[in-house]
């Protein structure tokens, strides 16, 4: 096995261990920690960490401060995932290929659990010191919630293109903006461009998400498919087609490579997990 590769499966093995800790230490009541925990450790494919590490890796960033923004990164999504699956919003039974959390715990519980790991999420971005670093993770927290209330919104009045475009930016993008600045930001550079890559690549991956869920099984995907159509929810695939919302995608990755040219670790691990993000 090439060192390289030895390293970066050590390095996510520490990662799982690290989310783990960071929930332990909390001494919670024990449902709220068993909830917590368990959509935490579903097998996910950890792209946000992974990326975020990258960046950091590309501007030298120590890797005890980029771990923790790993963490920080991870929790945020787990989080909302949780809250994403409820009755209330996409009423999905399943996530990563096992029961939701509020179909093992039960709804309040799984309110609870996507609250603590959100509030964490922060917490250990705080730990690190960084107030530009902070602020921009709040601000993605902000994305994150106004993307998905026009997510919602959208379910119940059909959105124009332009409107889902901005809505995949903010649910999906945010986060992915985040992880690609994360190393720029620390070192204080223009991180204008490492964002914009990562929104793109963000709405890209939402595109192909939406495409799977029409074209894919449970067993592809570890959640229920067909759900969109279902709940009337409004995707640019649905709008222009799969093949017009593939070559729209296509454009937004070219974007993408060309702003992370100056990121050579980043752009090679984005090149490695295409296949991943297409799903083909
Ligand atoms: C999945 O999209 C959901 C998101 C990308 C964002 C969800 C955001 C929130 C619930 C608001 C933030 C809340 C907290 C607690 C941080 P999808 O439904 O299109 O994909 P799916 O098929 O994987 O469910
Ligand atoms: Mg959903």
């Amino acid at each position: 096995m090439k060192k390289e590769t030895k390293k970066k499966i050590q390095i996510m093995e520490i990662l799982e261990e690290e989310l783990r800790k960071h929930v332990l230490s909390l001494n919670l009541c024990s449902t709220l920690e068993k909830a917590a925990l368990y959509t935490l450790e579903l097998p996910g494919k950890r792209l946000r960490p992974t990326f975020l590490m990258t960046s950091a890796l590309d501007f030298d960033v120590e890797e005890k401060i980029a771990l923790r923004g790993a963490v920080a990164v991870e929790m945020m999504h787990t989080a909302s995932l949780i809250h994403d699956d409820l009755p209330a919003i996409d009423n999905d039974d399943y996530r990563r290929g096992k029961p939701s959390n509020h179909v093992m715990f039960g709804e309040d519980t799984a309110i609870m659990a996507g609250d603590l790991l959100f509030v964490r999420a922060l917490d250990i971005c705080n730990e690190l010191g960084d107030p530009s670093l902070s602020n921009a993770f709040s601000r993605t927290l902000i994305e994150l919630v106004d993307g998905e209330m026009r997510d919602i919104a959208m379910s119940k009045a059909n959105g124009k293109n332009d409107d889902i475009v901005k809505m995949y930016k903010k649910k999906t993008g945010a986060l992915f903006a985040f992880a690609f600045s994360f190393g720029p930001r620390l070192k204080g550079k223009n991180v204008e461009k490492y964002e914009e890559a990562g929104y793109d690549f963000g709405i890209s991956f939402q595109i192909f998400d939406d495409i799977a869920d029409i074209n894919s099984t449970f067993e592809e995907i570890g959640k229920t498919p067909h759900k969109d159509l279902k709940q009337h929810k409004s995707t640019l695939v649905q709008r222009i087609g799969v093949e017009e919302s593939k070559k729209f995608a296509d454009t937004l990755y070219r974007r993408v490579l060309e702003n992370l040219k100056d990121s050579p670790k980043l752009l090679s691990e984005i090149k490695n997990v295409e296949d991943t993000v297409r799903r083909e």
